[in-house]
């Protein structure tokens, strides 16, 4: 029998197009902003030529020249660098519309943050997108534009704002992927509606003899500058669905900010380095992102006590297991009852208490460190429930007074049959966080 899981090959398809077209777009990026800053002047440059650099790569020599604002005559064959930049926006914008529209109730939507209908989400969505284009050109085009710094705290203040305001709205994955999907279609939109265009009024010009605008070119370069320090955080976004510790914070808009600082802050380092400073001159940048970066984790990582937990009496196997089943089994069992579920997601069952041992690690991660299970808190589940879960992950994973009752006997059955040595094994979950944060499961949807 043929079972296609069509969902997941069009997901697999758009995310594989998706990860080759960005690494197309941000590979040249970074290569013209580094041939750019590599570019030095000396007295037998022809005319026009602002700077030349010498490359050597792949066996050859290369030398590299820049005219500032165009070549006298239009060269024969000329090159354009856009299409990476435009697939990877189509590839992504797809690949968000697969997963966060058409499983909207799952993905987008956390009724908890705001109860919104599916259509009203993708609407918001969308409008967000157009939106943080507008302003941010609207802000490029202001008088801020001829003071860069301000212009760049201005970017700064909007995408921390559009991250303050995602999270009020969707589920906090969600809210975090749309602000790095925003900021990625800032990036392309400059590449769309500014750089390109510039360019072809150039040739244009070029073409008709006439002489080009040189602030056309210092446009495209100023919004290319922009893209240039935007790469380093986006990329951590995108890639931050698989680290619920990141996106599944009360605060998560201050973690995007944090974000946003290190990534500038290192990006700012290479670029210096690439026009020609000397290493030991740049004594800030990585000091400054290590100490970033360790705010951001222990901020992510800082945990108010509980005093009343150290009371609570230890749950057992079977408490735990009836949390999970009225909590999670809807969606984590062979046959899920949850309709958007063909399967058990990312392979993770949930139904005995040997599976509840099995999974403790990952469960730990997703429901205790953070809520980012049951997905977008659909079945309810309390924050007493994730404490309870917590302390008996923590205690061991004990069997408890219950493990008479059937479900456990059963349980305890399937644990001797697995060989099963979970208690000691993850009396610290934290250690023994598996490396795969995997699971592509999602709503399979086939029967929509
Ligand atoms: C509404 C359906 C639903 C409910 C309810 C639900 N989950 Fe999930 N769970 C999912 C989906 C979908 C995924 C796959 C996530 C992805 O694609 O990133 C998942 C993934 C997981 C993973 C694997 C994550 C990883 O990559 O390591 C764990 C662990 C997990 N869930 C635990 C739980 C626990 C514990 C509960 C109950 C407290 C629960 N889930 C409730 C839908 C659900």
């Amino acid at each position: 029998m043929l079972e296609i899981a069509y969902v997941d090959w069009l997901e697999l398809g758009l995310r594989w197009l998706h990860v080759i077209a960005g690494i197309a777009w941000i590979g040249t990026s970074f290569y013209f902003i580094f041939l750019d800053l590599s570019l030095r002047k000396h007295a037998n440059l022809p005319p026009g030529v602002g700077g030349e650099s010498w490359n050597v790569h792949g066996g050859g020599f290369y030398l590299m020249r820049k005219y500032v604002v165009a070549p006298e005559e239009l060269p024969k064959e000329l090159h354009w660098f856009k299409y990476e930049a435009y697939f990877t926006w189509i590839s992504g914008f797809a690949l968000l519309a697969v997963i966060y529209y058409w499983g909207a109730e799952s993905y987008l939507i956390d009724k908890e943050v705001l109860d919104l209908q599916p259509w009203e989400a993708v609407g918001i969505s969308v409008a967000f997108f157009a939106g943080g284009w507008l302003i941010y050109d609207g802000l490029c085009r202001s008088p801020f534009n001829s003071h860069p710094l301000l212009l760049s705290a201005a970017v700064f203040v909007l995408i921390a704002f559009s991250a303050y305001f995602l999270t009020h709205l969707f589920s906090g994955r969600a809210a975090f992927v749309h602000v790095g999907a925003m900021v990625g279609s800032i990036m392309v939109g400059n590449v769309f509606f500014i750089i390109i265009p510039n360019q072809k009024k150039v040739v244009k010009a070029l073409i008709a003899g006439e002489e080009p605008d040189p602030a056309l070119g210092i446009q495209g370069k100023h919004r290319s500058t922009h893209n240039n320090y935007l790469t380093l955080p986006v990329i951590l976004m995108m890639i931050s669905q698989h680290y619920p510790m990141l996106y599944d914070n009360e605060h998560s808009w201050l973690v995007v900010t944090l974000v946003l600082l290190v990534g500038a802050t290192i990006r700012h380092f290479f670029n210096l380095m690439h026009s020609g400073r000397p290493i030991r001159t740049l004594r800030w940048q990585w000091p400054t992102a290590a100490v970033l970066i360790v705010l951001l984790i222990a901020y992510l990582s800082w945990r108010p006590e509980d005093p009343s937990l150290a009371e609570r009496e230890i749950p057992s196997a079977g408490d735990i297991l009836a949390i999970s089943q009225a909590r999670c089994v809807s969606c984590h069992a062979e046959r899920p009852a949850d309709p958007d579920l063909d399967k058990a997601p990312g392979d993770v069952m949930l139904e005995t208490v040997a599976d509840l041992r099995r999974h403790s690690a990952r469960v730990f991660k997703q429901s205790i460190l953070s809520n980012a299970m049951p997905l977008g808190n659909k079945t309810g589940m309390t924050v007493a429930e994730r404490q309870a879960w917590g302390l008996w992950i923590r205690s061991g994973m004990p069997e408890g007074e219950d493990a008479k009752d059937e479900t456990a006997a059963e349980a305890t059955g399937n644990e001797k049959a697995t060989g099963s040595g979970a208690p000691a094994a993850a009396a610290d979950p934290a250690e023994s966080l598996p490396a795969s944060a995997g699971g592509t499961g999602r709503p399979g949807q086939l029967s929509k």
